[in-house]
């Protein structure tokens, strides 16, 4: 049985996109997956893009069989609008000097691309030994960017999606699940 109780879809939400359970079984296949990849690493540093990804590094990391550290960055580029500014703003770094060391960069979604691919660009030039990406949901109709995933959860269509990490207004991040705002 689920240990995690499903809140019910409150009137802002129109319908389901990605159930609990759907979720918990992709992040335990990526996690099996980054542990492949990744056993003969000795120093893999998984970077968590706050806020939006605090919940899939979590319940990612829980999964990892090889030996890793977790830092965080926070950067934002949407305030509270619901389209990318383009104008990346690093409000909290890494606490970890990633040279010479395996970068697993870990974000709750790839929209505009802007973020990951600032992020990309500015670890590059810590010299890390490798850089990967890796994202829970990809909006593939709004990207604007070359910018590539190593690791892809879901591709969904572009709608607006809150729940597990992902807000609006900074509402819903903490729901279990996917859903798609009811707009109108
Ligand atoms: C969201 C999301 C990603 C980014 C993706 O962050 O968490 O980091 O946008 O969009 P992009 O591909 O168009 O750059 P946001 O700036 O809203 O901050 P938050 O994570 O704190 O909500």
């Amino acid at each position: 049985m689920s240990p995690i109780t499903i809140p019910p879809l409150s009137e802002d939400l129109e319908s389901v996109l990605i159930d609990a359970d759907t979720i918990q079984r992709k992040v335990s296949d990526l996690s099996r997956r980054i542990s492949e990849d990744y056993k003969d690493s000795d120093g893999l540093v998984v970077v968590s893009v706050l806020k939006g990804a605090f919940m899939f590094t979590a319940d990612l990391c829980r999964q990892l069989s090889v030996p890793h550290t977790v830092d965080f960055i926070a950067l934002s580029s949407y305030g509270n609008r619901d389209y990318s500014s383009g104008n990346v703003r690093l409000i909290m770094d890494v606490r970890e000097n990633l040279a010479d060391k395996d970068v697993l960069i870990v974000e709750d979604i790839l929209d505009s691309g802007h973020t990951l691919s600032y992020l990309v660009r500015n670890f590059t030039a810590r010299q890390p030994s490798s850089l990967k990406t890796a994202a829970l949901v990809s909006k593939p109709d709004r990207l604007l960017t070359d910018v590539k995933l190593d690791y892809l959860g879901f591709e969904i269509p572009d709608v607006w999606v809150v729940g597990y990490g992902l807000d609006y207004a900074e509402q819903h991040r903490t729901l279990p699940y996917i859903a798609v705002m009811n707009r109108t």
